[in-house]
């Protein structure tokens, strides 16, 4: 199976953000990842709720909002009506998870639940059958270009033994210093979603470096 590409916008080069929306649309991408960050639950603040609006005026793919803030079942509807099609809050931000996911399904959203690297995913086991993505952070949220965190694979490997049992849909989204030089190994141990902010707005040709993510194949059955 070819993994879900979703490019983040935050490494975009945001004075000419029409552009870049535009490029990943003749792109291979399949999503575009766009990062909320509230400066609270992160040490960083991204944009919010008119930009997002502005990136979905221009885009033809769905945006996947990850949302990097406190308190985010505040704001869901606004981030709904800024064209958030699947809206992923912190584990670590909700204090009762469980209905902050039925809130993002009554507004007609995918609901995605993103882990920090520290937390572990036995801890979604309860609530996967809610959940449509869980969006695995590679990097600890804040910022991109950050270096990949190689316990990633074990938790992607746990994640969809606990999908499996569960009989669960859920899809698992890797978030946080991915390229092509661990993609193969992602995708080998159950990833199924690929996030890339700078592997690809850094690169001289972004959309042969999408096209390339698009291309990767499980390791295994290589
Ligand atoms: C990190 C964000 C990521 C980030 C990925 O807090 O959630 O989506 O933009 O950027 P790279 O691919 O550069 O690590
Ligand atoms: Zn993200």
């Amino acid at each position: 199976m070819k993994p879900i590409i979703a490019p983040s916008i935050l490494a975009a080069d945001f004075a000419n953000l029409q552009k870049e929306v535009e490029m990943l649309n003749q792109s291979e991408a399949d999503w575009i990842h766009v990062d909320i960050m509230d400066g609270a639950f992160v040490p960083n603040i991204s944009f919010g709720i008119p930009v997002t609006e502005a990136i979905h005026r221009y885009a033809q793919k769905p945006l996947d909002v990850h949302l990097m803030i406190e308190r985010p079942e505040k704001y869901l509807e606004a981030f709904k009506k800024a064209g958030a099609e699947i809206i992923s809050v912190h584990y670590e931000a909700c204090q009762h998870l469980h209905r902050t996911l039925q809130q993002i399904k009554e507004l007609g959203c995918k609901t995605g639940v993103a882990i920090n690297p520290h937390t572990p995913v036995g801890l979604l086991s309860d609530v996967i059958n809610e959940i449509d993505l869980v969006c695995v952070m590679s990097v600890n949220p804040g910022f991109g270009g950050q270096k990949f965190i190689e316990n990633t694979y074990h938790k992607v490997r746990e994640l969809r033994d606990i999908i499996q049992a569960k009989g669960a849909q859920t899809l698992i989204e890797i978030d946080g210093g991915v390229s092509t030089a661990n993609a193969g190994k992602l995708m080998a141990s159950g990833a199924d979603v690929l996030v890339a902010g700078s592997f690809v707005f850094n690169a001289e040709n972004p959309l042969q470096t999408i096209a390339g993510l698009k291309q990767t194949t499980d390791e295994k059955n290589v």
